[in-house]
């Protein structure tokens, strides 16, 4: 049994896709704990909810980010974690907190990576022209929206797209590729190798 520590900063519906999925599919995993950078972070209710343990550790409370990033890895390893999975986490995270959950963190980021690192990614892929956005699950390495990749989906770029419209269908997409990649670390199908990502024959 793989035991799961899920980061959030929001809604979480990203987490909700894991939880839902991870139940359904019977996964050899515990979601041993949800924590937010937020008090308010509408999926901490969610998680909550579901009879998983919730709670914040939050940022604006801590002087610099080495602190809080202690304070927050203290907290994850309370639960003894297989995995760590960023599931809308906003914060950037220092080196060591990266290198200490090493080929254990995931991400997800909303845009084709390399393409559109940082905020407002939609905005960003609309102002670009491209034709093609998308998605992409990844290893965090101490570099932002960086990693060995692991899954990426792709959606067109529709004429007359606004910002929210161009999200949500990128979004529907999340809520798939991000519960697949957890499923198959969790199954131990997919792992990271130095800094490339690995899948058992015939995984794929
Ligand atoms: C998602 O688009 C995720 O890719 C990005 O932030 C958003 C979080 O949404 N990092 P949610 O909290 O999972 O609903």
């Amino acid at each position: 049994m793989k035991r799961l520590v899920i980061l959030i900063s929001g809604r979480g519906s990203n987490m909700e896709a894991i939880l839902r999925t991870a139940a359904a599919e019977q996964w050899p995993a515990q979601i041993a704990a949800v924590i937010s950078n937020k008090a308010s972070a509408a999926g901490l209710s969610t998680a909550a909810e579901a009879g998983i343990p919730a709670l914040a550790v939050e940022h604006r409370h801590y002087p610099d980010r080495d602190s809080f990033d202690g304070a927050l890895a203290e907290a994850i390893d309370r639960y003894a974690p297989d995995l760590v999975v960023l599931a809308g986490f906003m914060r950037i995270l220092t080196p060591g907190f990266v290198q200490h959950y090493h080929g254990r963190l995931l991400n997800i980021h909303p845009s084709l990576l390399p393409s559109f690192p940082g905020l407002a990614t939609h905005r960003q892929a609309l102002d670009a022209g491209v034709k093609f956005h998308g998605a992409t699950v990844h290893f965090v390495t101490p570099e932002l929206d960086h990693g060995p990749i692991v899954e990426q989906a792709v959606v067109p770029v529709l004429d007359g797209d606004t910002e929210s419209a161009l999200a949500a269908r990128v979004l529907a997409h999340e809520h798939v590729i991000y519960p697949r990649a957890v499923r198959d670390f969790v199954e131990g199908r997919m792992w990271l190798d130095g800094d490339r990502v690995r899948r058992s024959a015939g995984s794929r």
